[in-house]
């Protein structure tokens, strides 16, 4: 039998009042609406999910921190934590276990300073914009990570930098 695949869901600060934090951006599902549906994609992908909410940077921190040996993979909803804690960047960077970063609302056509995330950068893939959906994408995006299939970027995809003498 596959071994089970174990994904840690954070949750970053005021993500607990989904539902009724500005509907308009974040829609109307409320935060426990929104664990239960990412608990059943992930009993139906064989994922074995566990949520944490938390309006905590430390708690973050460690939660990140305990994530080595305990998870195959982190999907990550910082909430306002990605445009200001490079705490929480470098304790991602600090472990081997990669992340996907999930957004509800798509955060580049939002103000200016929302277009800043500290933690892309170290994440293996981002998903913004795309409501509830993005944390099912994340989930089966982990999927892939960790199960080696071949379906992720090309090799040779990142862009190199402009002045590469191969330009
Ligand atoms: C958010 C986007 C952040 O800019 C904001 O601070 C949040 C929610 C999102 O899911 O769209 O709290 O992470």
């Amino acid at each position: 039998m596959a071994e089970t695949v174990r994904a840690l869901i954070l949750q970053g600060p005021n993500l607990n009042l989904l539902g009724s934090r500005e509907p308009e951006i974040y829609g109307t599902l409320g935060a426990r609406d929104l664990a239960s549906l990412v608990r059943e994609w992930s009993q139906e992908l064989g994922v074995e999910a566990t949520l944490v909410q938390t309006n905590s940077e430390g708690e973050l921190l460690d939660l990140v921190q305990g994530a080595e040996g305990r998870f195959d993979f982190l999907v990550v909803n910082p909430g306002a934590l990605t445009h200001t804690s490079l705490a929480l960047r470098d304790a991602l960077a600090g472990i081997p276990v990669p992340a996907l970063e999930v957004h509800l609302s798509n955060i580049h056509a939002r103000e200016e300073w929302r277009r800043q995330s500290w933690i892309s950068p170290v994440c293996q893939g981002v998903l913004v914009g795309m409501g509830p959906l993005g944390y099912r994408l994340a989930l089966e995006a982990g999927l892939v990570l960790v199960g080696g299939r071949n379906l992720g970027p090309p090799s040779g995809s990142n862009p190199s930098p402009v002045s590469s003498p191969s330009q």
